[in-house]
Formats: C-alpha cells, sequence, structure tokens
C-alpha cells in the first residue's frame, strides 16, 4: 500500500491556509490539523471554525489530530465542523478512553488514538482493535520543526503484531530520511509539516517520503 501522506499545517502559513492547502492538495489524500489547547500541550493552536472554514475549500480527508484535554467534550463540534478522522491522546482521556472511541464512532467518523513518546504500546493494547487508525508521536507534542525520536518507531510494528488491520500513522520529524525508518517497521500514514512546507519544491517533498 502506498503510504498516507497527511501534511501538517501546522508549517502552514495560517494568514494564507486556503494557498497553502492548494499546495499540497493535488499530491496527498489527506489534510493533517494539529488542535492545541494550552493545558495537554504548552501550545495554542487552532481548534473548530478553523476547520469549519478548511472543509468549505477543500474535499480532502481532514485528519483532526486534537491535542487537547476532555476530547470527548469536542467530538460533536469537530464532527459538525467536518473532521472526517478524530484522533485523541490515550494520555487525555485514560478511564474515559473507551467513551470517547464509542462517541466519536457514533457520529459515523474514523477514530484513532494517539501516544506521546514516553506511553507504551502495551498499555494501550486493550484499545487497538476498537480504533481505525494508531497515531504513533515521535516527538513530544506541541511543535513543529523538532527532531524525530528513532526509539519510538518500533512501536509501529509492536501495533503491527497485535493487529495488522488497524493503521499506523506516525507524526513528528518525518522527512525523506526517517520517512524509510517508519516504512521498514510497517507504517501506513506518515505526517509532515516542516519538511512539507519548508520545501523548496512541495511536490517533490512529498514524493521523497512516498
Ligand atoms: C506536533 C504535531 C505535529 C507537527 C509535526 O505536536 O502533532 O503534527 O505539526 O511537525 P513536523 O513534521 O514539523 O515535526
Ligand atoms: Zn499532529
Amino acid at each position: 500500500m502506498e503510504t498516507i501522506i497527511s501534511p501538517s499545517i501546522l508549517s502552514a502559513d495560517f494568514a494564507n491556509l486556503e494557498a497553502d492547502i492548494k499546495r499540497v492538495e493535488p499530491y496527498v489524500p489527506w489534510l493533517h490539523i494539529d488542535v492545541m489547547d494550552g493545558h495537554f500541550v504548552p501550545n495554542i493552536s487552532i481548534g473548530v471554525p478553523v476547520v469549519k472554514s478548511i472543509r468549505k475549500i477543500t474535499n480532502l480527508f481532514l485528519d483532526t489530530h486534537l491535542m487537547i484535554e476532555n476530547p470527548i467534550k469536542y467530538v460533536d463540534a469537530f464532527v459538525d465542523a467536518g473532521s472526517d478522522l478524530i484522533t485523541f491522546h490515550f494520555e487525555a482521556t485514560l478511564d474515559k478512553t473507551i467513551e470517547t472511541i464509542e462517541k466519536i464512532k457514533s457520529r459515523g467518523v474514523k477514530v484513532g488514538l494517539s501516544i506521546k513518546p514516553k506511553t507504551q504500546v502495551e498499555e494501550i493494547k486493550e484499545y487497538i482493535s476498537l480504533v481505525d487508525m494508531i497515531l504513533v508521536m515521535t516527538v513530544e507534542p506541541g511543535f513543529g520543526g523538532q527532531k524525530f525520536m528513532e526509539d519510538c518507531a518500533k512501536k509501529i510494528e509492536q501495533i503491527k503484531k497485535i493487529n495488522n488491520k488497524v493503521l499506523v500513522q506516525v507524526d513528528g520529524g518525518i522527512n525523506d530520511k526517517t520517512a524509510i525508518i517508519c516504512k521498514n517497521f510497517g507504517v501506513d500514514s506518515l505526517v509532515a509539516g516542516n519538511y512539507i512546507y519548508s520545501a523548496q519544491d512541495i511536490k517533490k517533498a512529498i514524493e521523497s517520503i512516498k
């Protein structure tokens, strides 16, 4: 299967967001939207109204990465805004994980579960077969342009061993070289922000991680 590339608009120019989405649109199926609340992560990015505006200008599959506390509270708003996939953090829900998965599924969109670098696959074992995708973070969530943590990449293989049907996405520090490491472990989807949006030739950058 060809790797699903999901460009992260966190590295786009927010004053020219439509133009920056149009630059990647011909070459990718997904668009990665990073939502940060200043509590779960030490940064604030964008929220529901921006997703709603993006939905009006593109048919790309909207891959929404919630780095927020109490994500279940915002599921309806993001689905109504047009998200196609909602990924939330295991560390943000813990005892509400099942409830959050079910809430997202009940709204008819895809569901993803994400783990930070220090969280082990063992901790989320029971949820892997209940979701469409697991997002393995290879940087501490919060900022674009950080260095890829190679140790985390082996989690891809660990997840696939438990369930080879679940999609595995990797987010953080992806470039043409780190993409190969992930591919060798069996990754299905790669998020890239800085590498794509800082490239002179966007098409070439995307092709190089595919
Ligand atoms: C980080 C975000 C990422 C980020 C990736 O918290 O979840 O999606 O935009 O950026 P790069 O590709 O620059 O590491
Ligand atoms: Zn992300």
